[in-house]
């Protein structure tokens, strides 16, 4: 099926990584808007970092046809929903011309639980339009963020940011995800949300017994370990396909095991332990430690890194590691 995505500016190219992560080949990247297409849709309801998933039917000049057959696709009752972003002409005027076009297939409209849902997007005097799949509840991403959660530490990443980057893991159905650095439990709560075995260890007691306190309130499983991460093959004993982890960055979270430099080493070698031949890993760094020398003399090959600020003048790298 074909599928536009509209993504949030949450970052310039992370949103577009994710959507390729889970299986949309590109055709079209118009800023905020990415279409392609993918088998088995209903995976693109992981993403974090999108707005809509639509059916894509086409886009048109305003003032041009509707590029797909209306019959064929206004089934029950009906809405049809109009977004701006970046157009210049006039949007009422463009509105009101699509919907004369679609009244005569029209039965009933229902604006609050329609059957179908018409999406038209207005970017650069083009209208790109498409059926409704999925639309991303804001309100219950919120509900997650780290100041609402009964254990809650800042130093803990978003909903939508944690499943961007489980996403960037390539970890698939049925498979386990592991933080090995879960503080409050940021990656592994979304990780177990999204419907895969998830993990997480941390060395200090408290993080331990937080994150169990927000997976039990947000109804995700518990699989929590009291953990440095020296010992991580050890204490778990088993693969995992995707480790996904944020280390602390030696600010406002705590170190054990030293200077951050050697933690980061430590944390390569043994992640690589655990990991399974094909399993990927995504962590973050802080981007004044600089972990791309590190990086290239361990045993993970980079296929991607990204560069986002945190807040004031924090910013960090975010790498997207092969087993070599
Ligand atoms: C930035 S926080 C992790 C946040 C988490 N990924 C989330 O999204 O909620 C870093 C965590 O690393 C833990 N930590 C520090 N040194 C460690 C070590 N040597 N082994 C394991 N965990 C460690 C800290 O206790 C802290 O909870």
């Amino acid at each position: 099926m074909k599928v536009l995505v509209l993504t949030g500016g949450f970052h310039p190219e992370m949103p577009r990584e994710e959507i390729k992560s889970l299986g949309v080949k590109i055709e079209i990247k118009e800023g905020s808007i990415v279409v392609g297409e993918v088998s088995g849709w209903e995976r693109l309801k992981k993403l974090g970092y999108s707005h809509l998933v639509l059916e894509y039917l086409g886009k048109f000049q305003a003032e041009e046809d509707l590029p797909f057959d209306p019959e064929e696709h206004i089934k029950g009752s009906f809405a049809a929903r109009f977004k701006k972003i970046d157009f210049s002409d006039n949007f009422d005027k463009v509105k009101n011309r699509i919907l004369e076009r679609l009244n005569p297939h029209i039965e009933e409209v229902d604006l609050d639980s329609p059957d179908t849902v018409l999406y038209f997007l207005l970017k650069d005097e083009q209208v790109y339009c498409g059926k409704l799949l999925h639309e991303f509840d804001a309100s219950e991403f919120r509900k997650r963020e780290p100041e609402f959660r009964p254990f809650s530490r800042p130093v803990s990443l978003p909903p939508r940011e944690a499943r961007c980057w489980i996403n960037l893991s390539g970890i698939t159905e049925g498979e386990r995800l592991l933080d090995p650095f879960c503080g409050p439990g940021g990656i592994v709560m979304e990780g177990s949300l999204m419907g895969y075995k998830a993990y997480g260890s941390d060395s200090e007691g408290e993080m331990v017994s937080g994150c169990r306190i927000n997976l039990n309130y947000y109804n995700a499983d518990d699989q929590i370990r009291k953990c440095d991460v020296q010992n991580l093959g050890e204490i778990w004993n088993r693969k995992f396909d995707a480790v996904v982890t944020d280390p602390p960055y030696g600010r406002s979270s705590r170190i054990r095991g030293g200077k951050l430099e050697d933690l980061y080493k430590k944390a390569l070698d043994e992640i690589h332990g655990v990991l399974s031949p094909q399993g990927r890993l995504v962590i973050g760094a802080p981007e004044r430690l600089n972990i791309e020398d590190l990086v290239e003399n361990s045993r993970f090959k980079k296929r991607k890194k990204f560069k986002e600020r945190v807040h004031g003048d924090l910013s960090r790298e975010v790498f997207v590691l092969e087993k070599t």
